[in-house]
């Protein structure tokens, strides 16, 4: 099917309190294994593509591989732009076809962050594609990171609502403990810093960095709202294992598809446990996806097929 926009399928994860995945993509064999698990699992999902995946693989070669594959996909897919770093990336997946956006000004001084998210919002709402802000700070595990710059980083609620407020961004990744690329899943995020972020604002809220978090931490922070899992780091340290173990096995094969097979296989399991795990599984039904009332929907931001 066509793609559609994160608006609808965030609102509806809202409502009925699970998460949709959202799974980074560099290569074909990833954006095929996400899609296929989804098919499998009746889910509906998000392929996220980052500014190193743009690097390495073109904007247009990346975004048109997420498109081709949704669209032979019977579940509902959104391609998704990740961190976006400024108002020109935007622009630029705007123009591919991007059905949702996201801007990171999450480093910047508060007030720039909220004068260029809401010009992203401006510009994508004219077109009907949501956006994604972040507040706070999500870090990254490769700068060391200690516990305290950790919490001195996570989300405040009073500036979250200003925030929301003046920008009008449709999602908010928040940071509540989670770091970047962590290799293991060891961190537990702060449920009361969430809770009190739920109480401020009722839009649905992102979790990035998830890789580095623990599975039960994950399900408890879905029932105060978090909608959208952001999973990249598990996915490539799946890909590599799939590779090593095909390559240990069969080292004389000079066709990489062998082995590159295996990648894809390994990545598809990680990607159906963590949908599983988020509880989007069977929330497509023969009948099509269960969207949210009508109520919830914005005329502008519905799906963009
Ligand atoms: O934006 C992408 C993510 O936040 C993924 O984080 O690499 O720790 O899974 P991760
Ligand atoms: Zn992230």
């Amino acid at each position: 099917m066509p793609l559609v926009t994160s608006k609808e399928l965030l609102l509806a994860a809202l409502e009925g309190h699970y998460a949709v995945g959202a799974f980074n993509a560099n290569n074909m064999e990833q954006v095929q294994a996400i899609v296929d698990a989804a098919v499998e699992e009746r889910a509906p999902v998000i392929l996220q593509v980052s500014q190193g995946a743009i690097r390495y693989a073109g904007l247009d070669t990346v975004s048109n591989m997420v498109r081709t594959a949704a669209a032979e996909a019977s579940v509902p897919a959104v391609l998704h732009l990740d961190h976006g770093p400024d108002f020109e990336q935007n622009v630029l997946c705007l123009r591919a076809g991007f059905t949702s956006l996201m801007f990171d000004g999450s480093k910047r001084p508060y007030e720039e962050n909220v004068k260029i998210t809401a010009k992203i919002v401006e510009m994508a709402h004219i077109c009907g594609v949501p956006v994604e802000a972040e507040l706070g700070k999500v870090l990254q595990s490769a700068d060391g990171v200690t516990e305290e710059q950790v919490i001195a980083a996570m989300t405040d609620p009073v500036q979250a609502q200003d925030f929301v407020a003046r920008t009008g961004c449709d999602s908010l990744a928040v940071a509540i403990g989670s770091v970047h690329a962590m290799a293991n899943a060891e961190a537990e995020l702060n449920i009361e810093r969430l809770k009190a972020l739920r109480a401020a604002l009722d839009l649905p809220f992102v979790l990035h960095g998830s890789s580095g978090v623990k599975e039960e931490s994950e399900v408890e922070a879905i029932q105060y709202g978090i909608c959208k899992i952001n999973v990249a780091t598990m996915l490539n340290q799946a890909f590599v294992r799939g590779l090593v173990k095909a390559q240990a096995a069969s080292p004389d094969n000079i066709d990489p598809r062998k082995w590159l097979t295996a990648s894809r296989d390994a990545v598809k399991e990680v990607v159906r446990h963590k949908i599983r795990l988020f509880g989007s599984s069977g929330k497509v039904t023969a009948s099509g996806f269960v969207s949210p009332p009508k109520t919830f929907r914005s005329a502008k931001l519905g799906s963009i097929e």
